[in-house]
């Protein structure tokens, strides 16, 4: 799988998003081998600290459109849950480098990110409104308890677009650098993290997230339930169609 590229070295696994014609968007096919690395870095005792990138341009369009009105995910086993339940259930550190749009999932995969780093030109959007969905990844929980219900608010039900400035102030993001030096930063702190012990690394992660994994997956089941629901009904069928049509949504009637 190309449009997942995994390399491992010296405890460090690296997850690039890499379908740039796409802009990174995600197919299943992508969510399973995102999933499937991730299952394998959390038992592979060589890895320490898993990375997330994806290019200096943009980080992910989040779901791929087409590939979700014709392969839409069916059931908890489909590939984009078990990617998500994958980021939930992580035990070790995981670090993202974040530049340009960062769409969808590609907003929401963040917010089980330890440490992010983000480009200056790097736009978070979580439009699921827009798109006559709802929240997923649990961000319905996670946004507000991160930001505040306000903000929550314009980013989730206007869903309007947060620059990395408005990230780093809401702690989403870490630190914020140019482009082309946000993967080699996110590389630089993993080596950081690599070098710590890793049986600590993963007691302070499962202790800072103590209570936490249940409520999240609880979550992601309830909003997974109506996403499903809302993936084939009128409203999503209008915005999805609109995209491909190149024009904005009509939603007067619905
Ligand atoms: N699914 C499928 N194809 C996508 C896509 C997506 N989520 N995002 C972008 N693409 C395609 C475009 O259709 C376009 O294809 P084309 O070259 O055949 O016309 C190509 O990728 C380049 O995208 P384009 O929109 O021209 O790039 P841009 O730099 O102007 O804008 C984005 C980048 C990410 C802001 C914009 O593509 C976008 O908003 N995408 C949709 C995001 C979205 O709604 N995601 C779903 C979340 S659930």
């Amino acid at each position: 799988m190309t449009d997942i590229l995994s390399h491992t070295e010296a405890g460090i696994c690296t997850l690039t998003l890499n379908r740039l014609s796409r802009k990174n968007s995600l197919t299943s096919a992508m969510y399973s081998a995102l999933a499937d690395a991730l299952a394998a870095a959390a038992d592979d005792a060589a890895v320490r600290v898993a990375v997330i990138q994806g290019h200096e341009t943009v980080f992910s369009a989040g779901n791929d459109i087409g590939d979700f009105l014709s392969n839409p995910p069916q059931g908890a086993d489909a590939p984009v849950f078990r990617f998500l339940h994958g980021l939930n259930n992580f035990p070790k550190p995981l670090v993202a480098a974040v530049c340009g749009p960062a769409v969808g999932v590609g907003t929401t995969m963040l917010l089980h990110c330890d440490l992010v780093y983000a480009g200056d030109n790097a736009m978070f959007s979580m439009p699921f409104v827009n798109l006559g969905l709802c929240p997923e990844a649990a961000s319905s929980l996670l946004v507000p308890r991160l930001m505040g219900h306000a903000r929550a608010a314009e980013t989730l039900l206007l869903g309007e677009p947060f620059s990395a400035e408005s990230a780093m102030e809401w702690g989403l993001v870490n630190r914020i650098v140019p482009p082309t030096e946000a993967n080699a930063l996110a590389q630089q702190q993993a080596r950081k993290l690599a070098a710590k012990p890793l049986s600590s690394l993963i007691e302070t992660k499962r202790l800072m997230k103590l209570g936490q994994g249940a409520v999240v997956a609880e979550r992601m089941a309830q909003e997974a339930a109506s996403f499903g629901r809302m993936l084939s009904e009128p409203a999503a069928r209008e915005a999805f169609t609109a995209f491909m049509d190149k024009r904005h949504p009509d939603f007067s009637k619905l």
